[in-house]
């Protein structure tokens, strides 16, 4: 899987993805990430990459040339025909969630878009853009850290990344459904025991038990997910 960053701060991507398991993914080769920065492609001979808003308004916004021009080299990377999907990252765009990065996590390739300042010249985006994504209702400085937790979300996702396949199935969302509690040694800490259940080495019980878990924290911490597990599973 290839990740292509459009953005003005491309060690600000570098340096938070370069460690850890997506490092080690990028070194053993499992993903590759490639950034791209849009001041890099301005034409403006001081380097400017923003301008004022038509119709006024607080802020500057980035001009759609350089963004396009940035697009560009990326394109022109690949092969002719081949069309990747283009992910703007922005408060507008659909919320991010796990359905959605088990999807993308089939691509063969990702163009991510981060904004800075009011945004982007809507006529580029209309352009080149596939999909509008937001990490939830609250507004960021930039695109970079919901680009960050795009990819990482994305990449656990792509086969070799994880050493343990298994986790990425019985993970939380799975079914609607938030993961349940976990422990590890020791057995007792400040007085609080492991349950017994997990001792037990029942493998029906310790499943039921999860299970049961799973449902009562869902119902509590995520009624909306609850209900959504509900509708699915009570037809
Ligand atoms: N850029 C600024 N705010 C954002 C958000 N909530 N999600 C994605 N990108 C953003």
């Amino acid at each position: 899987m290839e990740f292509h960053i459009l953005t003005l701060f491309p060690e600000m991507i570098e340096q938070g993805l370069n460690t850890s398991i997506i490092g080690k993914a990028i070194e053993k080769e499992c993903i590759s990430l490639n950034t791209y920065n849009i001041r890099d492609y301005t034409t403006n001979k001081h380097k400017k990459v923003d301008d004022y808003t038509y119709g006024g308004g607080a802020g500057m916004l980035m001009q759609a040339q350089p963004v396009y021009d940035a697009y560009l080299a990326v394109k022109n990377s690949m092969p002719e025909t081949f069309k990747p999907r283009v992910i703007y990252l922005c408060p507008q765009g659909v919320p991010f969630c796990q359905n959605l990065a088990r999807e993308l996590s089939k691509e063969e390739s990702l163009v991510l878009i981060c904004g800075h300042y009011e945004g982007i010249d809507e006529r580029v985006l209309e352009e080149i853009v596939t999909d509008y994504v937001s990490l939830g209702d609250y507004v960021l400085t930039g695109g970079e850290l919901a680009a960050m937790v795009v990819v990482d979300a994305v990449s656990r996702l792509v086969p070799g990344v994880l050493n343990n396949e298994d986790s990425a199935v019985t993970e939380s969302f799975h079914n609607h459904l938030l993961e349940y509690p976990q422990y590890s040694r020791p057995e007792e800490w400040r007085g609080k025991k492991v349950p017994e259940v997990l001792m037990s080495g029942n493998h029906k019980k310790i499943e039921e038990w999860r299970f049961h878990q799973s449902l009562e924290r869902t119902k509590h911490f995520r009624p909306d997910l609850y209900e959504k597990y509900l509708k699915e599973h009570k037809k």
